[in-house]
């Protein structure tokens, strides 16, 4: 699919700086998308952005913003005036695991706000004004912990979850006005993030972790086709015996077991 001709010339990453959010600026870039890259560090933004410029001749914008802040969307929207965005990617999330109650209320907050309501207001935002266009694209990132209840990963899963349903229900009601929408759910994947969280050996029921790019590579290819994808063969399999075959309560209990296991908790 040719990505400018279908949905526009500019793409925003929001979490962009590294991981699964920089291999989406990798392969956006090499359709030949400019790019407005959103992250708190800017060095490696900086870094990503001179790279993609030097390699495929794009332009690339870098904004540092706490993508939990309360006023988040305001600061995208100074940054960057008003240029029109064809392409959205909400990448950015952050986990706590543990036991529910010893992460505090205002922690709590701060993810939920990172991961669900910064994401909802950008979604407002930008997606209205690519169905004046009738044109554009959102992806949203969320997660298998998102399919079931996952306890240790509680607020982490339920925030996916939010996410996926956003993400499929707007792919119908978007889907005859020009604007595709898709939830990718991926499994563990080789990122900083998922790396830097220790997870160490788990039960029999884990997938290969994925590389970044296998994620990106297969979200892209699937955006415009259906509401959701699950990426990678193996997640594909779990999630069809988690879902279709083992009692639901079964199922929930596998995701904590393993979370348990894999954290040592
Ligand atoms: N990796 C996995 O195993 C896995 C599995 C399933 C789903 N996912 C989903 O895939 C997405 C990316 O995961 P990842 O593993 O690539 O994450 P990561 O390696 O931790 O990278 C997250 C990106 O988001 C940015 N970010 C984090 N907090 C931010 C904040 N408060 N404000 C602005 N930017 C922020 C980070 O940049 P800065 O630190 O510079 O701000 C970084 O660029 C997430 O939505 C995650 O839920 C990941």
């Amino acid at each position: 699919m040719d990505l400018i001709q279908k949905y526009g010339r500019t793409a925003l990453i929001a979490g962009a700086s590294e991981g699964i959010g920089a291999s989406f600026a990798y392969y956006l870039a090499a359709a030949g998308m400019d790019l407005v890259l959103i992250a708190r560090r800017v060095q490696p933004l900086g870094q990503l952005a001179e790279l993609l410029k030097n390699e495929h001749k794009i332009n690339v914008t870098c904004t540092s913003c706490d993508l939990a802040d309360p006023d988040a969307l305001r600061q995208i929207q100074e940054s960057i005036n008003d240029r029109e965005i064809n392409l959205l990617v909400y990448n950015a999330a952050q986990s706590y695991i543990g036991p529910f109650t010893m992460n505090s209320a205002e922690d709590n907050s701060r993810i939920t706000r990172l991961n669900m309501i910064t994401p909802l207001n950008m979604v407002h935002y930008f997606g209205e004004k690519m169905l004046v266009k009738k044109r554009g694209a959102v992806i949203l990132m969320t997660s298998l912990a998102g399919f079931q209840g996952s306890g240790f990963l509680t607020l982490y899963a339920a925030t996916k979850a939010f996410n996926r349903i956003l993400a499929e229900s707007l792919w119908y009601e978007w889907k005859d006005r020009g604007v595709d929408v898709i939830a990718c759910c991926a499994g563990a994947t080789a990122t900083p993030g998922y790396l830097n969280s220790n997870p160490g050996r788990s039960g029999f029921f884990v997938p290969r972790v994925q590389s970044p790019e296998e994620v990106v590579k297969e979200c892209l290819r699937k955006l415009g086709s259906q509401p959701s994808v699950i990426t990678g063969s193996g997640n594909r399999f779990a999630s069809f015996i988690m879902q279709k075959i083992l009692p639901r309560k079964l199922a929930i209990t596998i995701m904590g077991d393993t979370t348990r296991k894999m954290y040592g908790l």
